[in-house]
């Protein structure tokens, strides 16, 4: 069974099977009328034959489908990429009733959604998301957007997919970082939101670890079903509602751009996590044993488990203060209330600070 977004004229269904790239065509075809289809995807992406599978499919459903791709990393994220779809759409001949289908990790996602949202003021795209990242988390509730040179994800807009369908076959070619990575996140869904995912995730690690696909495709579409149901309550994230995906991610945010942005995406959610697990037990919000089953867990798939000891502490807690959340010299963070539970609580930066380096 899909799991569906549910988002009145907007609702989406999303797609999760191993093998099931060739679906795509017919998936496309109920979407009529199509003119064209657009695939976009990164070089690295294309190398493994994903786009030329969801390409063909697409053609035999019988609407013409051609192949763009990008360099692949978060560079292409840019307004200089942006600037060359556009073009490179109009010279196309591509109208309003083409659909831009995106296949790749979040980078390619969040481009491709972006470029859909402005063309033409706006045509449709389709998810086929190939990272785990991108099957757990940015495929789905339809935050689009690229980056400026010192601010990630500033320019964008909420642009709903037609659609996300995931092969986690794919999940095999994954690097074993970026594997991590996406990790992290479903981790993330787990302690924050879903204890019955927190559990299953214990009892299933060792399977995690071999990448078993009937584990991933029970992980992957837990995931998407517990963000579908946050993204249809808050889609524009203004109830507070959605605002408890980013469990974690205050500290995770501070150390992505301590190091550069070399440190991973979901690598630096995972050490946010044990931050705000701590923070939650100086606050009396969960007692310690419970911090340390979510460290249990980080450890047994190879996650980051600790509070990151080398991180100058002042730096961090600055770094926070810049956060878009901040408000009114107070941090606002997402913390745990029990397994599977959490909230959004205000802190002063010097209780950070104590708290979780003191
Ligand atoms: P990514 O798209 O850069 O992919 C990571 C790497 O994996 C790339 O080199 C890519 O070529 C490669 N890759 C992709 N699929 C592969 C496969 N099946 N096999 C082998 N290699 C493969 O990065 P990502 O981690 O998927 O996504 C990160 C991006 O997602 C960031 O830009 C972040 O801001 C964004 N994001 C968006 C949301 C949202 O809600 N829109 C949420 C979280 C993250
Ligand atoms: N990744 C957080 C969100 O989609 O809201």
């Amino acid at each position: 069974m899909p799991v569906t977004v549910s988002l009145a004229s907007r609702s989406y269904d999303i797609a999760v099977g191993s093998g099931n790239l060739n679906n795509a065509g017919s998936l496309l075809a109920s979407f009529k009328p199509v003119s064209r289809a657009v695939i976009l995807t990164d070089v690295n992406v294309q190398s493994f034959g994903y786009a030329q599978s969801v390409a063909a499919a697409i053609a035999d459903a019988g609407i013409d489908a051609s192949i763009l791709s990008v360099p692949a990393g978060e560079q292409s994220k840019s307004i200089e990429t942006a600037d060359t779809l556009w073009q490179t759409l109009l010279e196309d001949g591509t109208d309003r009733k083409a659909v831009l289908v995106t296949v790749g990790g979040g980078v390619i996602g969040d481009l491709g959604g972006f470029v859909a949202a402005t063309y033409a003021r706006g045509i449709r795209f389709f998810q086929v998301p190939t990272t785990l990242l991108a099957q757990v988390d940015s495929s789905v509730g339809g935050k689009v957007g690229i980056d400026l040179p010192n601010a990630k994800n500033m320019v964008g807009a909420f642009h709903q997919p037609l659609g996300v369908l995931i092969d986690t076959e794919t999940l095999q070619t994954l690097s074993n970082e970026q594997y991590l990575c996406g990790l992290g996140e479903a981790v993330k869904y787990g302690e924050s939101l879903d204890a019955g995912l927190f559990e299953y995730l214990e009892e299933n690690s060792g399977k995690i670890n071999r990448r078993d696909n009937e584990v991933l495709q029970k992980i992957v579409s837990e995931c998407c079903r517990i963000k579908a149901q946050i993204v249809s309550e808050d889609e524009y994230e203004t109830t507070g509602r959605r605002i408890l995906l980013n469990y974690g991610h205050t500290f995770a945010h501070s150390f992505e751009t301590m190091s550069g942005f070399t440190l991973l995406h979901g690598l630096a959610v995972a050490s946010g996590a044990m931050c705000a697990a701590q923070l939650a037990v100086k606050l009396g919000l969960i007692d310690d044993a419970l911090r340390q089953r979510f460290e249990q867990l980080h450890k047994s798939l190879h996650l980051p488990a600790e509070i990151p000891v080398n991180i100058n502490a002042d730096e961090a807690v600055a770094l926070m203060q810049h956060d878009k959340k901040t408000e009114f010299g107070e941090l606002n963070f997402v913390l745990p209330t029990g397994l599977g539970q959490c909230k959004t609580v205000k802190c002063t930066p010097q209780t950070v600070r104590d708290s979780v380096w003191g």
